[in-house]
């Protein structure tokens, strides 16, 4: 049995909170936030204590922590984590700043128990098998990744102003996805971007609406669209042209019915958003974790997988305000 920390008890805390107390391997001992309150209630929806970050880092009897603090926090607490023996699953982004993530990977090099970053959407089930059938061969080579993610509707300035922006706190999601199917790292990276859905987006000095293309050493490309609002409901889908075929990925809806008569043809809108979406991404994510504490195995998404991402997310912000392609070594 796995004991753990839960450091964070905002949005996504309490889907980490329903994974860890579901598994039959792992216990929620204790949860941690900035703002007392946060904890005491995510402790009495889930029957576990409410205590202070530094306190469940510092207790030997917990063996994890899953950071799913505000963003900012994350190399921090990783540091510290690690100084105290834990096994980590920590949230994306690994952090706002790339030279900070960099400072944390070089200062944690020496842990020996996994620490694993949060893409969630490798676990995803519809990925999951898209990347399956790529592995066995069944497209032959993948030459043009397509992937589509749209959120629902374009988040409160508060959470713009401390987010760091679509590149690292949206696309990060999609620039992980393309490294986990092509098997590569781009060499450049060509972004577009503008502020058309909300103004309070761009007087923030952020953007709502980006495409990326990401150019191989190989001629092979990956495009990723973003957007902030499709009012249709969480748009995200894959598509993947190879040699020898084509594998996609579709939204997974709310229900299966269509509807048929006279006005058309109508069948049911994509579910809502990431918690709707990706709940058994996260369970699955959780699962692979302790998986790895257990077996001591390699973690599937490294803190090397997360500080590429975000170097990745910075090359595409640096585009963006060029209108350059940035080679990805230069960042
Ligand atoms: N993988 C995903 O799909 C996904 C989805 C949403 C959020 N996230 C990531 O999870 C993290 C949290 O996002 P959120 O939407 O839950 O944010 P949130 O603001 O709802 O929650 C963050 C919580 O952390 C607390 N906090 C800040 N510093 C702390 C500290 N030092 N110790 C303890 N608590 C602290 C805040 O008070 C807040 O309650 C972010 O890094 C975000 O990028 C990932």
């Amino acid at each position: 049995m796995i004991n753990v920390g839960l450091l964070g008890a905002g949005r996504i805390a309490g889907v980490h909170a329903t994974a860890i107390t579901r598994h039959p391997d792992s216990a929620l001992i204790a949860v941690s936030d900035y703002i007392p309150a946060n904890a005491k209630k995510l402790a009495a929806d889930f029957g576990c204590a409410a205590r202070t970050t530094n306190d469940i880092i510092a207790d030997p009897k917990i063996d994890a922590v899953l950071i799913a603090t505000s963003t900012d926090t994350h190399s921090d607490l990783i540091e510290k984590s690690v100084a105290a023996g834990k096994s980590i699953l920590c949230e994306k982004p690994v952090d706002l700043s790339l030279k900070r993530a960099r400072l944390c990977q070089s200062n944690v090099e020496y842990a020996a128990l996994p620490i694993m970053i949060g893409f969630n959407r490798r676990f995803d089930p519809n990925f999951k098998a898209l990347k399956s059938a790529l592995d066995n061969g069944e497209i032959g080579k993948p030459e043009l990744l397509s992937i589509t993610s749209f959120d629902p509707a374009p988040p409160p300035l508060a959470y713009v102003k401390v987010s760091g922006g679509l590149f690292r706190d949206m696309m990060i999601h999609d620039f992980d996805m393309a490294n986990f199917i092509m098997r590569d790292f781009p060499l450049t990276i060509f972004a577009h971007a503008s502020s058309i859905i909300e103004p309070h987006i761009g007087a923030a000095g952020d953007v709502d609406t980006a495409v990326v293309t990401l150019s191989y050493a190989d001629g092979r490309i990956a495009v990723i669209k973003n957007s902030r609002r499709a009012v249709y409901g969480y748009d995200q889908r894959i598509e993947l042209l190879g040699s020898e075929g084509m594998l996609q990925a579709q939204n997974m809806l709310e229900n299966t019915v269509v509807k048929s008569n006279t006005s058309g043809v109508i069948g049911a809108k994509p579910k809502h958003f990431f918690l709707e979406r990706y709940m058994p991404a996260y369970a699955a994510e959780w699962n692979a974790f302790v998986t790895s504490v257990n077996e001591g195995k390699e973690v599937p998404v490294s803190l090397s997988d997360g500080v590429t991402a975000l170097a990745m997310a910075e090359a595409a912000t640096l585009s963006a305000q060029s209108n350059y392609p940035v080679a990805l070594k230069d960042v």
